[in-house]
């Protein structure tokens, strides 16, 4: 079921993956990622304990749609036996299982799961090898470098992985030290690639054409993760399929007839304005508009943009989630006139 290219990077198609994010990666924007260019999306990170306990909020996120192919849910935990269970409650829906090892956060950590888990690796192996024999669907898995105490061990990690039957795995080039400071070490990744057969996705300051090229020409990974770059501007997919050359520009759907009328700055608002608009489709498509996520979405894509801040106190003053979508849209849409009048 998954199979992906191997070998020196020569400048073909590798496959994009949308980052588990939590507090980004919800439904209707991992189908707009998908729409974007993304070829594969991984749900936020969801508590196995919440999971086993019937928690309503941790089951809504854990939804997905018929054009989500694959579905996979990612999963933490530190207890061995709420993992298995976790997963063979997901069984039945998810085309893939994720399991988080890459977490840093304390209140994860503290619990023995996330990255912590890579300070016990035989734990790690070993709750892996029990949800391997839970369910019927292949199970990946997502790592940093190691916990950054000792010598980095997601190498021999991978090694042991491969042979218990793990179909995939994405490495976060940092440690659990680091969190998220430092630069991503993809000359490690590489060794991973080269450490084992299955597909090894690359993660970790990967945000446009050029790092990508950049991580492929070094790691020779399977695909490319990619997160924070992905925030607020989920086309970053679509943009690094066209610049590399694997598609044409013409077939990105924010490219329309005005496009090549429009300055650089123009095209910025011009494609977050498309992906806004379909964000907000999909959204009453399938969760409906839920302003907790507005708002987290509408920051992400306006920030950084030129008047911005006052668009943002404007939305704020608005009643309803239609109004405050509508304002965003509107924000964008009078940035992409003025940008079409000058050229
Ligand atoms: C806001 C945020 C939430 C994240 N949530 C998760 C998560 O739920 N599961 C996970 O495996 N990684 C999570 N990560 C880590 C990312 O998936 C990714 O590994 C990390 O951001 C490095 O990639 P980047 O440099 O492309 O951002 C999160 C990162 C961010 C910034």
């Amino acid at each position: 079921m998954i199979q992906a290219a191997r070998g020196e990077w020569e400048g073909d198609t590798r496959e994009l993956f949308l980052a588990p994010m939590s507090g980004v990666s919800e439904l209707p924007y991992r189908l707009l990622a998908l729409e974007c260019g993304a070829d594969v999306t991984i749900t936020e990170f969801t508590s196995s304990a919440a999971l086993t306990r019937e928690v309503a909020r941790s089951w809504s996120r854990m939804e997905s749609h018929p054009s989500e192919k694959p579905f996979i849910p990612q999963i933490f935990g530190g207890d061995p036996s709420e993992m298995r269970l976790a997963a063979s409650m997901l069984n039945d829906r998810a085309d893939i299982i994720d399991l988080n090892f890459g977490c840093p956060a304390p209140k994860v950590t503290k619990i023995c799961a996330g990255a912590a888990l890579m300070g016990q690796p035989e734990d790690l192996v070993s709750m892996t090898r029990s949800i391997i024999q839970e369910v019927d669907c292949p199970v990946t898995a997502k790592m940093r470098l190691g916990t950054g105490n000792k010598f980095n061990n997601a190498i021999e990690i991978s090694k042991e992985l491969e042979n218990i039957g793990v179909a995939r795995l994405c490495v976060h080039g940092r440690t659990l030290k680091q969190r998220y400071s430092g630069e991503a070490d993809w000359n490690y990744i590489q060794n991973v690639v080269e450490s084992v057969e299955i597909p090894v996705i690359a993660n970790g300051d990967i945000i446009d054409s050029s790092s990508a090229a950049a991580c492929l020409e070094t790691t020779s990974a399977a695909g490319l993760m990619i997160g924070r770059g992905a925030i607020g501007r989920p086309t970053v997919f679509g943009e690094i399929k066209s610049e590399l050359g694997w598609i044409d520009e013409e077939s990105l759907p924010w490219v329309d007839h005005n496009w090549y009328n429009l300055s650089e700055i123009g095209k910025t608002f011009a494609s977050r304005k498309w992906a806004w608009d379909r964000y907000l489709e999909l959204a009453k498509g399938t969760t409906g508009l839920r302003p907790k996520w507005l708002k987290r979405h509408a920051t992400a894509f306006t920030k950084g943009l030129p008047g911005a801040k006052a668009a943002r106190v404007k939305m704020h003053e608005t009643e309803t989630s239609d109004q405050f979508a509508m304002s965003i849209s509107q924000f964008l849409a009078q940035k992409v006139d003025s940008q079409s009048s000058k050229s």
